[in-house]
């Protein structure tokens, strides 16, 4: 038997994925590391970590595999994307990354738009400025750390970093790339009038490859203390979202995903770059070659449900958590919730709107409040959907993954918001499968990505639409869709009052 390694580079955990040739997990490891909020809306997170729990991670999925090391043919990567990892000319990291999910740069957005301007940003890179992105964090560096701007010799993306350590290569994948807002996203080419319109070097951009490219092997020294053979091959590897696609078979037009992990996402493929969504959405290159996706995201979507559990149920695990929920109605009895709990991007790219519940009263309980959040980031993701739709895509099938997988009520309630063919997939690791796909394409195992989603992907179970349920969710949707306005201005005004 032939395995390769899927490792899902998260924000708050890294996964490995052992995965044989029947597209089989045979094993999983999970290594949890901290974010660090040092302010309100600063997250950082430090590379180091990153090494230290992968090596953990391999190390013990290689404990007691009964195989020889070099039946494991290659490896490959998923990583939460924009964060910016800076080098110095011996690579070594000079401050802690600063991860897709900080919003301190609104000021370095506006900079972009004064300076590029909307109509050449969007025209070249197909995306707004926004905060996640990594193009306003090293604007942010160069102004507030000038010492170590001065010192950058090259800048990554996290999973790149960690794949750096692993081979010793240093690179970046068109798919993560496409996230930094410095990539000509049609040329596949960094920017020039970018980088020279803003005074970044290009010499700090590092080479461009595919995601199922060989890039090297593992280190003598990584092998020496994983057990992993120093012959393994090293695949590029890509994006989350798009590593999130392949591993959910998103590798042709008409289906879209569904995944709810820290963030949430709606995404769907495309075959060009030159479809306009006035920069609604996200517009980024696929993992898969010559591809594209586009993508709406909620920010915090299992984040909103984590912060809720840590608030108010401490200590209970997720299953406790959403006992009960069932047996609360379509609609919590009229307790709405908005998902805004690090601020929003789409359709309200607003880095100071904050979450709401909305018609509490004294009959709620708890379970009430849970299936709201539920809810509400339901509606959120349904966001992205009306704006698709709006656009002519027609969305009848929904491949669902991540946390969002986890409650068959959770799933019912997509196919009743999104009034659309919910799929679960056997597999439930999107990311990391995705790029243990990548790394048996990369290796040559199938001649397309395609052939390798026919080989490892299964339906586990479908939910259809209910609809009753559909028709009062339309009436709750338009709803929810009100409080972003009304709520605006209150935030607005409470934003001096936080942390
Ligand atoms: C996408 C985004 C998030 C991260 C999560 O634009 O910021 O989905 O990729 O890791």
């Amino acid at each position: 038997m032939k395995y390769v390694v899927g490792i899902d580079l998260g924000t708050s955990a890294v996964k490995v994925l052992l995965v044989n040739q029947l597209g089989e997990v045979v094993k999983e490891v999970s290594k949890e590391y901290p974010l660090l909020h040092e302010k309100s809306g600063y997250s950082e997170q430090e590379p180091e970590v990153w090494v230290t729990q992968t090596i953990a991670g391999l190390s013990e999925v290689l404990n007691g595999f009964l195989d020889s090391p070099e039946t494991i043919e290659g490896i490959s990567f998923s990583g939460q994307m924009h964060g910016l990892v800076l080098l110095d000319e011996n690579n070594i990291v000079l401050r802690n990354a600063i991860l897709w999910n900080d919003t301190r740069t609104t000021e370095e957005c506006q900079e972009i738009y004064d300076i590029v301007g909307k109509e050449q940003l969007l025209e070249i890179t197909k995306n707004p400025a926004l905060e996640g992105f990594t193009l306003p964090k090293i604007l942010w560096v160069k102004k507030h750390e000038p010492e170590i701007f001065s010192k950058i010799k090259t800048f990554m993306m996290p999973k790149d970093y960690l794949r750096y350590r692993l081979c010793g290569e240093l690179h970046m994948d068109f798919s993560d790339a496409a996230g930094t807002l410095l990539l000509n996203i049609s040329e596949k080419k960094w920017s020039k009038e970018i980088l020279n319109l803003l005074d970044i070097p290009e010499d700090i951009c590092p080479a461009l490859v595919n995601s199922h490219d060989k890039v090297g092997r593992i280190t003598n020294e990584i092998a020496g203390v994983t057990g992993l053979s120093p012959l393994t091959s090293i695949i590029a590897g890509g994006a989350d979202n798009a590593c999130g696609a392949i591993g959910s078979g998103i590798l042709k037009e008409g289906i879209t995903l569904c995944s709810i992990g820290t963030s949430g996402v709606v995404l769907s493929y495309e075959t060009t770059s030159d479809k306009n969504f006035e920069g609604k959405v996200h517009y980024f290159n696929h993992g898969a070659p010559d591809s594209y996706y586009t993508m709406g995201v909620t920010l915090a979507a299992g984040y909103s449900l984590s912060w809720f559990k840590n608030v108010f149920a401490d200590g209970e695990t997720f299953e406790d958590l959403v006992q009960g929920i069932d047996s609360v109605p379509v609609g919590s009895n009229g307790l709405m919730f908005t998902p805004y709990v690090a601020g929003e991007r789409t359709p309200h790219a607003d880095a100071t709107i904050r979450g709401s519940f909305i018609g509490m009263d004294t009959s709620h309980e708890r379970r009430g409040f849970v299936r709201a959040v539920m809810e509400g980031i339901t509606f959120s993701l349904n966001e992205s959907i009306a704006i698709f739709r709006n656009k002519g895509k027609s969305i009848e099938t929904i491949v669902s993954t991540g946390g969002g997988t986890k409650n068959d009520t959770w799933l019912q309630m997509q196919a009743d918001v999104f009034n659309a063919r919910i799929i679960k997939l056997s597999s439930k690791q999107g990311p990391g499968m995705g790029a243990a796909m990548l790394a048996a394409y990369g290796c040559g195992w199938y001649s397309s990505l395609e052939k390798c989603a026919e080989e490892f992907l299964h339906i586990e179970k479908e939910f259809l639409p209910n609809e009753e349920n559909v028709e009062k969710y339309e009436e709750l949707f338009s709803v929810y869709q009100g409080i972003y306005e009304s709520t605006k201005e209150l935030n607005r005004k409470l934003k001096k009052y936080r942390k």
